[in-house]
Parts: C-alpha cells; structure tokens; sequence
C-alpha cells in the first residue's frame, strides 16, 4: 500500500477518557520528536482490533486464513531478519556498569539516550503512532503494574491487545496520577510521501532493545517482532519488573504457572523455570496420562510469574499476561491437545507455512507433511526441498482464556499460593530426573546454577550446555549476584517459602535416545513434587538432594518404564558431577563480589557430600 499522508500531526489530542496530565505530556513531546502523520489512541475495543486487522491485510502484512478451517485468524510472515530476541542487541543502561553486572550488554545511559534521541527523530515520519495504555496482570490487582506503549506498528497493537489487559480501561485506571511504564517502539523505517510500505516494516541494519532500570524506562528501536516488540512481556514483565522486585521485596520470574489436583483431595500451585525451548507451554497444559486418575493440570501462565509475600506466610502468584506467544513447531496432538484447542480461532500466526487450502502447518504438527505449502517466506515448499516450513521461532499469538486447562482462578487478582518452585534444563547426561532441595538456599544454588544444552534453533550449535541462572540469563535487568542474593532474602521473607526442585525429563541412554517418555507423563515427576510439599512421599538423602526411589513414584499405566530405567535417569555420576561443579564455576566465578558467600558455601558443601 502507498503513503498517501503527508507528515504532518493534526490528531494527537487524547481522548477524554485519559485524564493523567503526564501522561499526555509525554505522547506530545514523543510526537514532536518522532514526527508521525497520525496519532491513534487505542480503546482495547474488539471494534479496534477488527479494523485494524483489516488494514494489516490491505497492507499485505496479514494473510486471512480459511474462516471455516481457522476462523477470525491470520498469518504474517516477518522480515528475515528479524525472526526472534536479539541477546546481542538488548542493553541494560543503569547509571553503573557494574549495576548491570557482567552478564548483560551495558552503555552508559547519557551515551544511550543521546543515541536513542537520534534513531527516533523523525522514525514515524509517514506513520501512525498508536497509543496502548496496557495492564500487566489483572487491571485492579495491586500485583500489576501499568506500562504505555507508542508504537508504530499496527501488528504490534493487534497482538499487545492479545497478550495485555490494553486500552481504555487501563488509561481509567491509572487516572490523573497513577505510576506508569513508559516503554517507546519503532519498527525505524520512515515512510517517505507516496512510498510503498513494506510487507513487514522493520530496520534491517539496525536494532536496540533499551532499558533504563532507574528510571524505568523502555526504548525499542528497529524490529517488529515477539519480545523486541512487545514491550509488557520480556522487556516490562522481566528487565524492569525484576529490578521493581529487588526495590519492593518480590520476585518477577521467567516461570509457569500451574494447578495440581490430586486424588487425594486439595490443590497445589507451582512455579516452573526453564530455559527457552524446553516445553514450558506444553508442561503448563499438561493432560494426565489416562491411567493417572483423579489428577488433573490447570494453568495459570506459561512464561512469566509476578510472586509476592501474602499475609498468611506463603507466596501468591499472579501471570500478568492475557495471552500466550508460543512457539508452534513441535506443538500438535500428541505434545499438547489443550495448545491444539485454543488455535482452532482467533489467533494471529507469524512465521508458520501456508497450506493451499488456506490454513497453517508447522514443523511437528502432523506425522506426515502436506504435500504442498507455501513457507515462511512465501516460497513454494515441497517436503524434500531442504527447507523448513516454518520458522523454528514461528509463533502463535491467542488469547489465554481460549485455553481448554486456564484455571478458575488464572485472573484472580490476589493470585495463588505457591507450594513449590522447580528449575529444569535440557540435560543429556549428569542431572537426574528429581531432586529436592534440602533447603531455601540449596534450591537458590540449584536455580542459580541451572543449564541447559542450546538447540539448533537457538545458536546453530547442538548439545552446548549454557548456564541460565532460574532461566533469566536474558531476562534480569541487574547485577545477577545481586539477583541471587535478592533470592536468598525472599526465602527469610516468608514463613513457608516453596520448597525448591530440580528436574530434567531430556537424559539419553546410550544409544543417544531419551530415557523419559516426557509430556504427560511429567505428571508423576509433578505428583510426587506436590505430595512432598504436603508430606506425602517419600525420598532419600543423596549428595545433590532428597530424590524419590524407585518404589515412592507411581508407575500405574507406565509399568514398560522398570527399575533397571529408573536407576539410568536417577544415577548420579560423581566423575561427571565433578566436572559439573567447575562448569558452574564458569558463571559464579564471573561475579566476582557480587556473588552471594552464601552460594560459595553451598558449592563447598555439595563438593564435601560428592567425595564423602
Ligand atoms: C520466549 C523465550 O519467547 O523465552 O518466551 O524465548
Ligand atoms: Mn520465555
């Protein structure tokens, strides 16, 4: 589509629903500096989102699926250069280099603004700057915080109206004075008069993922996708709320929520980390094995937890996102039927293949492939031609109520109590499939500690462990000593602290093949995690921790998986246990003073139990 406006502001005047004088400073001096044609306040309306979409397909970012196989769902296929996260171009600018610590890419903040004032004169010329006042966790809840998105990037709204509480509402809400994010985005590609836009507008040369922990403050230049985009998920949710959390005495996790209902009468929540690409969607919608009677999964979240101390001694939880970005390949009946269910409408897809009746297909979906397709890029695909259909980071955006397994209470504002917290990585060798932790600061080592082997999808390289402390390594806006250590105090916070566990469902035997069936049947690894924090399972003391034997786990409907295979996945190995120890060295050692002694003792003594 062409350009037919000239650059020029005539319709940046709030509407009467935004009463926060500040508020409508800042778009006013954000307009003056960008330069757009239009400004849009955005009302969250299904109104809003329908003509949007529409203009998204006349622009030729969005493809209309089939209304009959996917109703009210559409495809964009993205820039191939800007198809995930960029680690590489994600700054944290805190007045201190050591603030940030040693683990995140750092610029002094002045340097900083003086570059991000450059890039974004003028960035919006020939656009429309969209205002999103957004809610992260439910509007009212004194667990959410409050962010406002301008960004000129109509796919941008479309989907932060999906994975945010967005528009009026919030702006109500947060009133005259309320305290909010201000978090500016750019895809960087003005548009000259009469131009033709492209597809999927984005800087091709040139990106930036800006925080300013200290005055809470987000720029985002350059790229149209995912977490660089959305500004309330990575950006809000974990860089700045985890420095909100260290100030305020709570914790904001790169962590799933779930229920656990147990036979035995009660529910348990649990909060669950692992690194990208280890099935944290499929574990968060878990279906138990059908053996497994009279337990049932419900979800809460499946990628960001906001934890704080409630009156009563325990943890509550809130997910502040209303939607799931997930990533499609892999997800199909098999891994998780719940995923299947919510994509049947509604959804906006990025970066997955086009089937020629007008539906989708990704990697995984389905045990044969379509004959034909059309791929990520647009070209004519065949299943021999060598390519991936979609991108191994190709998403789905949907709203979280269209989930079959959502919990009663995934929206209640006092959110829910936490019962246990678990770590776990993609691991072929050394970690075992449970252990918990004897103590708060034996779970702090465990989660501070965690690896997991990177994925072709993620580096190029296979089998490569990377530490990812409690799986924040991309995602903690501080010093991560100074993370441990806020960790450390928030277990002397509460009364009952979570007890604290390690899995890993990827051990291979061998012959190179997994050892653990994984997806549904995780549940008894999670049935004996819930009994334990209830003191209804047993366990032995072992150097790393307290593990289950053969006979405290339940195997009903799984009796193929015997004792000879559970003492493969439950071996501790004290050779490669060894050498485990001087690769978390690797990362510990880097922080220097920073590091909690805390966590140098608990390395000690886990290397006392390994020779004893
Ligand atoms: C995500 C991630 O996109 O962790 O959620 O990479
Ligand atoms: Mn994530």
């Amino acid at each position: 589509m062409t350009n037919p406006q000239p650059a020029q502001v005539d319709d940046s005047r709030a509407p009467d629903w935004v009463r926060h004088a500040g508020l409508r400073k800042w778009v006013g001096d954000m307009v003056r500096l960008t330069k757009p044609a239009h400004v849009v306040w955005c009302d969250g309306s299904q109104a809003e989102y329908d003509r949007l979409c529409l203009e998204l397909v006349a622009s030729g970012t969005f493809i209309k699926l089939d209304p009959k196989l996917r109703p009210s769902s559409y495809l964009a296929r993205s820039h191939p250069t800007d198809v995930a996260r960029m680690e590489d171009r994600t700054f944290i600018c805190s007045t201190r280099k050591e603030d940030a610590g040693p683990t995140n890419n750092w610029v002094d903040p002045q340097e900083m603004r003086g570059t991000m004032n450059r890039l974004f004169d003028g960035c919006m010329r020939g656009r429309t700057m969209y205002v999103m006042p957004f809610s992260m966790g439910p509007i009212g809840s004194h667990i959410a915080q409050i962010g406002v998105q301008l960004s000129d990037s109509a796919y941008v709204v479309v989907n932060m109206r999906i994975m945010t509480r967005m528009g009026q509402a919030v702006a109500e809400w947060l009133g005259e004075d309320g305290d909010f994010v201000p978090c500016m985005h750019s895809v960087g590609a003005p548009l000259a008069p009469g131009a033709k836009d492209m597809a999927w507008p984005c800087n091709e040369n040139d990106k930036w993922i800006v925080h300013f922990p200290e005055t809470r403050e987000i720029w985002s230049f350059g790229s149209g996708y995912g977490g660089n985009a959305l500004l309330g998920k990575k950006c809000l949710a974990l860089r700045i709320a985890s420095v909100m959390a260290r100030d305020e005495g709570w914790l904001a996790e790169h962590m799933l929520i779930l229920g656990v209902e147990s036979p035995r009468g009660g529910k348990s929540y649990v909060s669950a980390a692992f690194p990208s690409a280890c099935g944290k969607t499929n574990l968060a919608m878990l279906i138990p094995p059908a053996a497994f009677k009279g337990w049932k999964v419900t979800t809460i979240g499946e990628d960001i937890a906001w934890i704080k101390p409630g009156h009563d001694g325990r943890f509550y939880a809130i997910n502040p996102e209303a939607g799931f970005f997930g990533v499609a390949p892999g997800t199909s009946e098999a891994t998780n039927p719940n995923a299947m269910k919510m994509l049947r409408e509604n959804v906006i897809f990025t970066n997955v293949a086009l089937t020629p009746e007008g539906d989708v297909w990704w990697e995984g979906m389905t045990a044969e492939p379509p004959a034909r397709l059309v791929d990520w890029r647009g070209k004519d695909w065949t299943p021999n031609c060598g390519r991936t259909a979609a991108h191994p980071n190709a998403r789905f955006t949907v709203a979280a109520a269209q989930c079959p397994s959502m919990d009663p209470k995934w929206e209640d504002t006092a959110g829910v109590p936490i019962s246990a917290f678990i770590f776990g990585g993609r691991r072929s060798t050394t970690v075992p499939l449970v252990v918990q932790a004897p103590t708060w600061e034996d779970g702090v080592y465990m989660g501070a500690t965690l690896g997991s082997e990177t994925t072709a999808a993620i580096t190029g390289k296979v089998g490569v462990v990377r530490r990812d402390p409690m799986a924040m390594l991309a995602f903690c806006g501080y010093n991560m000593g100074d993370y441990f250590a806020h960790w450390l105090e928030m277990g002397r916070a509460v009364h009952h602290p979570p007890k604290i566990f390690r899995v890993n469902w990827f051990r291979r035997d061998a012959n190179g093949k997994f050892i653990w069936p994984g997806f549904s049947e995780n549940m008894r690894v999670l049935a004996w995690i819930v009994e334990r924090c209830h003191g209804r399972a047993d366990g032995f003391e072992t150097p790393l921790g307290i593990m289950p034997r053969f006979e405290d786990m339940a195997w009903v409907g799984l009796e193929i998986f015997g004792r000879e295979k559970y003492a493969e996945i439950s071996a501790v190995d004290g050779t490669a246990w060894r050498s485990e120890l001087g690769s978390h060295d690797e990362l510990l050692g880097r922080l220097g003073g920073h590091l909690p002694r805390e966590l140098a003792r608990r390395r000690e003594k886990l290397q006392e139990s390994l020779a004893a």
